[in-house]
């Protein structure tokens, strides 16, 4: 069996930039599902919209998920090493809204209008998300102002009812159903 060798490819980048203001328009066209990131207990609570959300591996099961360093969610993750990450389902918009901290709500403050279950680890999920998942940190990469957090899957909580809600053009958007049915 071919094993890879443990390397981190660094490549050498070009020395312009492209600007911040360009690539946040191209990133507008990228569609995709808006999850709340759940860190801490009822005492110790913090938690964030995240669309960087992405499936990793299946064997063994892990995700990926990107945070800004700066965000008040950070000393949370980074000190508990746990997090639910909560698929949110369309009619949730109010829910995701606390938790991009509009208003400049923080902390326990954005947990407040929802129903939460409190997982044997302590992190809490959304009782009516689609789909909840626990993981813990299985490591952390530090890159600009950014981490690149590795999640190891140690729960998922189903719910499978609503569809899911979407991030687009810099707004909320549904499913508008398949285009065509892939068979996978
Ligand atoms: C659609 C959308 C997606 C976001 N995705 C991420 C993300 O993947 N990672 C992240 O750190 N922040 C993301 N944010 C920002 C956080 O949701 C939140 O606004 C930020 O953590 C608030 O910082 P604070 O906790 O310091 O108030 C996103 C915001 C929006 C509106």
């Amino acid at each position: 069996m071919m094993t890879s060798p443990n390397l981190s490819v660094k490549f050498k980048t070009p020395s312009l930039e492209v600007p911040a203001q360009e690539f946040r328009r191209a990133m507008r066209e990228l569609a995709g599902s808006v999850a709340v990131v759940t860190v801490g207990d009822e005492k110790d609570r913090s938690g964030f919209v995240a669309t960087s959300v992405a499936s990793f591996s299946a064997e063994p099961p892990r995700l990926i998920v990107c945070i800004n360093r700066a965000s008040s969610s950070w000393e949370v993750l980074s000190r508990r090493g746990q997090f639910g990450v909560n698929l949110m389902r369309e009619d949730e918009v109010e829910i995701a809204n606390r938790f991009i901290g509009i208003g400049g709500i923080k902390g326990n403050e954005r947990y407040g209008g929802a129903e939460w279950i409190t997982l044997p680890s302590g992190t809490q999920v959304l009782k009516d998300a689609i789909v909840s998942i626990e993981c813990s940190v299985e490591e952390s990469l530090d890159r600009h102002d950014h981490a690149i957090v590795l999640g190891k899957v140690e729960s998922i909580r189903v719910c499978d009812h609503g569809n899911p809600l979407l991030w687009y053009k810099s707004g909320y958007y549904h499913l508008g159903g398949p285009v065509e049915r892939s068979g996978l």
